[in-house]
């Protein structure tokens, strides 16, 4: 066993059954780190009213039950009844041993591995992806990431905005501007001006907008000059989202993507089902679902509106359709939608009628991943000076940019090519540590100067570590990693951090949450500095067996850095 909190918490649940009798069979004791003591556990507490005692005396009890073998050095009984352990180094640098010998660096797969859809990144067709979509685009890769190293089968689903009304008046605008034009602008990601172009026609010209009304009928009775057009516009914006997504390093693929018109033959026949067994009912003209405990503000109950009085279809009613089809056809047995929070009563109403309607019973399950606003510098919503959305692709370009020239400053001797190179991983990791790094329910101050300084919580900081690993190797002159040792506080410090790897990974597919790897990166690279300063590697008067301990030390650090990074969605730089 490689986690010494696994190891612990299985002794501590053995002692407690000595001492306290067979009935404790079911404690499940908490072990966690502690600035006291290598491991803190606080069970007695929690198990006094049961046993009918103190926890002090419940704590010495299990104390005196506690095997002082491999695994632990000393424990000790604090306070109102915590247990003070340290392990013994024997321990630990066995386990960090074979820590360096897995390729997994000690992260354990799921024992029951699931299918997991998540719907993420999902923008719209011949509109700007803007901020929002960042997240949800950042958020759900890592996520994705996470959990296909826990051993997970992973469906990405880009629920690309790509059918409905807006499309009447963008298919106007492209015979207005001419399909080659339309195209080029759209190609170099002008998707925003597009957009507008057509919008203020639609809002201006009476006539334009009678148009596009009608293009709308003739898209949905599938005409066929008419779905030619709507395809260019679908086909170049997704090329122009794929090269946002290689820009920014993205897992998702082209074959992802399953927009909303994939849904759009499904949506009659569902309303059809839904009337017909009388679990939809027909309200001002619409059929609704009416999901339990959802009320307006006069308590009347809030519909979920299936077909519009017009006999359209609308966002609900497409969820509704992508909700059955990924646990029907796909076989979810985990649903993941990252989307923002302001949807968040949309997903639990959808995710109530999914449950209404017997298509979602435990152990399956879905959760709607909420996450908050990227706020400018006056904390205010992320806008340009001239109160446009923040174009996704600009903000990148700026940070790359900052990073050449911080790089540039400290390592003035980086030649050009590797420069930009080194840049660009630094530049798109501050992006995307920035948002990964806060708990995503929260909004953040998108502040580029802090993103790509290489002190404190940033990217840059880990990467700094792993580049100055990586360096250290380069400076071996053939001094090989060998057996480990954990003598120095500092060695132990690194190796308890380095070992709580797979429990953290385990951490976010349970919560969902990367500001939990993104935190334990920090926790690494902090831990990994102080032992470069405390503990020398290559210095002449260090004896061989430290040294080659060392390195293999900094070898395990470099390779739980990388890999944590990865799983975030960053990339290393071999010097910087
Ligand atoms: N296209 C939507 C938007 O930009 C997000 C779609 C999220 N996914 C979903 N299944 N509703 O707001």
């Amino acid at each position: 066993m490689i986690d010494p909190s696994l190891a612990l918490a299985a002794v501590v649940r053995k002692a407690t059954i000595d001492a306290l009798g067979a009935d404790f069979a079911d404690v499940d004791p908490a072990v966690r780190r502690s600035d006291r003591a290598d491991f803190q556990a606080d069970l007695a507490m929690g198990l006094a009213r049961r046993a009918k005692m103190a926890p002090r005396p419940i704590a010495e009890a299990i104390v005196a039950k506690i095997e002082q073998g491999d695994l632990v050095e000393k424990v000790e009984v604090a306070g109102p009844g915590f247990l003070n352990f340290t392990l013994r180094g024997s321990w630990l640098a066995e386990a960090a041993t074979a820590a360096l010998a897995d390729e997994r660096s000690g992260a354990t797969r799921s024992e029951a591995p699931e299918t997991i859809v998540i719907d993420y990144s999902s923008p719209n067709v011949a509109k700007e992806m803007h901020v929002g979509h960042l997240r949800s685009t950042v958020i759900g890769d890592s996520l994705a990431r996470v959990l296909q190293f826990r051993g997970h089968e992973v469906i990405r689903q880009n629920h690309l905005g790509d059918w409905g009304t807006p499309f009447g008046m963008l298919i106007e605008h492209l015979l207005d501007v001419g399909a080659e034009r339309a195209e080029e602008d759209l190609a170099v990601g002008e998707l925003g001006a597009f957009y507008k172009a057509a919008r203020a026609k639609f809002d201006a010209d009476p006539a334009f907008t009678e148009r596009s009304r009608r293009r709308v009928v003739s898209l949905q009775s599938g005409d066929a000059e008419t779905l030619d057009r709507w395809r260019m516009l679908v086909e170049v914006s997704k090329k122009y989202f794929d090269s946002v997504y290689r820009k920014l390093g993205i897992t998702m693929k082209a074959e992802d993507a399953c927009g909303e018109s994939f849904y759009d033959r499904r949506l009659a026949p569902l309303a059809g089902e839904l009337e017909g067994s009388g679990k939809a009912t027909i309200s001002d003209g619409a059929l609704c679902l009416f999901p339990a405990g959802f009320q307006n503000k006069e308590g009347q109950p809030l519909p979920m509106i299936v077909r519009k009085s017009d006999g359209g279809f609308g966002y609900a009613a497409t969820d509704l359709a992508a909700i059955r089809y990924r646990l029907g056809d796909l076989g979810a047995n985990r649903v993941l939608y990252v989307v923002g929070a302001p949807q968040s009563q949309h997903f639990a109403m959808l995710f109530e009628a999914a449950k209404a309607l017997g298509w979602l019973a435990a152990p399956r399950r879905a959760e709607h991943v909420a996450f908050g606003s990227v706020l400018g510098t006056d904390k205010r919503m992320f806008k340009t000076r001239s109160g446009d959305t923040v174009r996704l692709v600009d903000l990148v370009d700026a940070a790359v940019e900052r990073a050449d020239a911080v790089i540039g400053e400290k390592n003035p001797d980086l030649e050009p090519a590797v420069r930009s190179e080194v840049a660009r991983k630094v530049g798109v990791g501050a992006i995307k540590y920035a948002d990964l790094s806060s708990d995503r329910i929260k909004d953040y101050v998108f502040d580029l100067e802090r993103m790509v300084s290489f002190e404190g919580n940033t990217a840059g900081y880990a990467q700094y570590a792993y580049a100055r690993a990586r360096s250290i190797f380069r400076k071996a002159e053939g001094a090989k990693p060998g057996a480990i040792q954990v003598t120095e506080p500092a060695e132990r410090a690194l190796v308890l951090e380095l070992l709580a790897f797979g429990g953290v990974v385990k951490l976010v597919e349970e919560t969902l949450e990367p500001h939990r790897l993104a935190g334990y990166v920090y926790a690494v690279a902090l831990a990994f500095t102080a032992f470069y300063e405390k503990c020398p590697i290559l210095k002449s008067d260090v004896d061989p067996a430290t040294r080659a301990s060392r390195l293999a030390l900094v070898e395990l650090g470099s390779k739980v850095i990388a890999r944590a990074l990865d799983l975030l969605g960053i990339e290393v730089p071999e010097r910087m």
